[in-house]
């Protein structure tokens, strides 16, 4: 079974990811969304928010019937290797983003050079669309509608007492 890895910090998780999400899933027999548990940029939501974000997206899309999500907290190149994986899917929005993405996908080749990065280009609508972003423009009040899911936005009014 081709399986590929969509790795992430998904704090929360947006419209651009599930986008991101959905088109590895048409191209892999399985697509395991993986949340990085230590990430290092102070999450606003818990792990448990974020892997339930996630899920209830899952549940709402059938184009994500393909698709499963776990936390790890080890090198993503590990992640990868326990789900039989032979890629991982990232998105690209713009140039800012390339720098870093080649960094990381030169890492994780030197460690398994047999584990593909593939890069999905953002559909035009997300082009600029990060979870810090929609953070910002939540905690001041601003419309994110469209931008993440109802539940996400949800999760948002709870946090910024909105
Ligand atoms: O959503 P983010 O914060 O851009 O995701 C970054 C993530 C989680 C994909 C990246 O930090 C990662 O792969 N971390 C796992 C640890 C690892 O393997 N590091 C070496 C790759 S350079």
């Amino acid at each position: 079974m081709k399986v590929a890895v969509c790795p992430g910090s998904f704090d929360p998780i947006t419209s651009g990811h599930l986008d991101v999400i959905e088109r590895g899933a048409y191209l892999f027999e399985k697509v395991v969304v993986g949340v990085f548990e230590k990430t290092e940029k102070n999450p606003l939501f818990s792990l448990d928010e974020r892997i339930g974000f996630i899920e209830s997206a899952i549940k709402e899309n059938s184009k994500l019937s393909n698709v499963e999500v776990e936390s790890f907290n080890s090198l993503l190149i590990d992640f990868a290797h326990r789900h039989k994986a032979c890629a991982i899917i990232k998105g690209l929005r713009a140039v800012s983003d390339f720098e870093h993405e080649f960094q990381m996908a030169q890492f994780n080749r030197k460690l398994d050079k047999s584990i593909e990065t593939i890069f999905v280009m953002a559909s035009p609508k997300y082009a600029y669309l990060s979870s810090s972003a929609v953070k910002e423009i939540a905690k001041f009040g601003g419309c994110i509608e469209g931008l993440v899911t109802k539940e996400v936005e949800k999760g948002f009014r709870k946090v910024f007492k909105l």
